[in-house]
């Protein structure tokens, strides 16, 4: 989702005690705000990510969407040493800078960005992951969930963002959602209730966060 623009008491009183930003996030989140368009998670998403990762014990986590490396950050330090976030940016300026920012960090080589259209690059992914998190271009996640179905372990998890589709998959009319995009999300929320194959539900965060367990 985007970034709340009203931070409740309550909110406050979460993200101090349990999603504190330390100087790397701090730093990429404020460059967000300076460089570029404010899409990245919240710091409590960002914890939530964290923390399933770890449920599952991620060593390999496909993110999909870059920007400047904010959920990044937050998954690649669920991983131990060995562990791998590969994270997909179709943007050459984003991927750079993410590059810049991350470097000398303590997640520049537990993070791999790879540069160009997510579709393209997943064809090439062929090896099992643990976890995927989906935040790119919303009319493909159909096709990302095609991929993520075969490379996901059973017991791993698919994450996506902005499933509720400013409220277009449940009728509301969203000037910027193309009739195209509202189909393409109902597909893909529905494949997802499919609870032979998956153990699912929507956070009703501001546009929607689905957790899905791959049975
Ligand atoms: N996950 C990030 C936010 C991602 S914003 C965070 O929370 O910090 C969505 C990103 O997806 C943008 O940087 C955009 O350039 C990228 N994107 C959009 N379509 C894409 C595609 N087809 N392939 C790869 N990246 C894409
Ligand atoms: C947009 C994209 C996102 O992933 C998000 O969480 C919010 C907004 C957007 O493209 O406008
Ligand atoms: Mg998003």
């Amino acid at each position: 989702m985007s970034r709340d623009k009203h931070v409740t008491p309550a909110l406050a009183y979460i993200r101090k005690l349990y999603a504190q930003e330390d100087a790397l996030l701090s730093r990429i989140n404020t460059t967000i705000f300076e460089e570029d368009q404010a899409i990245h998670i919240s710091p409590e998403e960002g914890k939530l990510l964290h923390l399933l990762a770890r449920m599952i014990q991620a060593e390999t986590i496909v993110e999909i969407g870059t920007l400047l490396g904010y959920s990044a950050v937050w998954l690649a330090r669920a991983l131990p040493p060995h562990g791998r976030l590969i994270t997909l940016e179709k943007d050459a300026k984003r991927a750079a800078r993410t590059r810049e920012l991350i470097a000398g960090s303590d997640v520049e080589t537990r993070i791999a960005i790879l540069e160009g259209d997510a579709l393209q690059t997943l064809s090439t992914l062929t090896g099992q992951v643990d976890m995927v998190f989906m935040d790119a271009d919303k009319i493909s996640y159909p096709a990302y969930l095609d991929w993520a179905e075969k490379q996901v372990r059973s017991g791993g998890l698919i994450i996506a963002d902005n499933t509720l589709l400013s409220g277009a998959v449940y009728g509301d009319r969203p000037e910027r959602i193309s009739p195209a995009a509202q189909e393409a999300m109902k597909n893909f929320n529905k494949r997802l209730a499919d609870s032979q194959k998956f153990c699912t539900l929507q956070l009703p965060s501001q546009d929607g966060l689905t957790i899905a367990l791959k049975i």
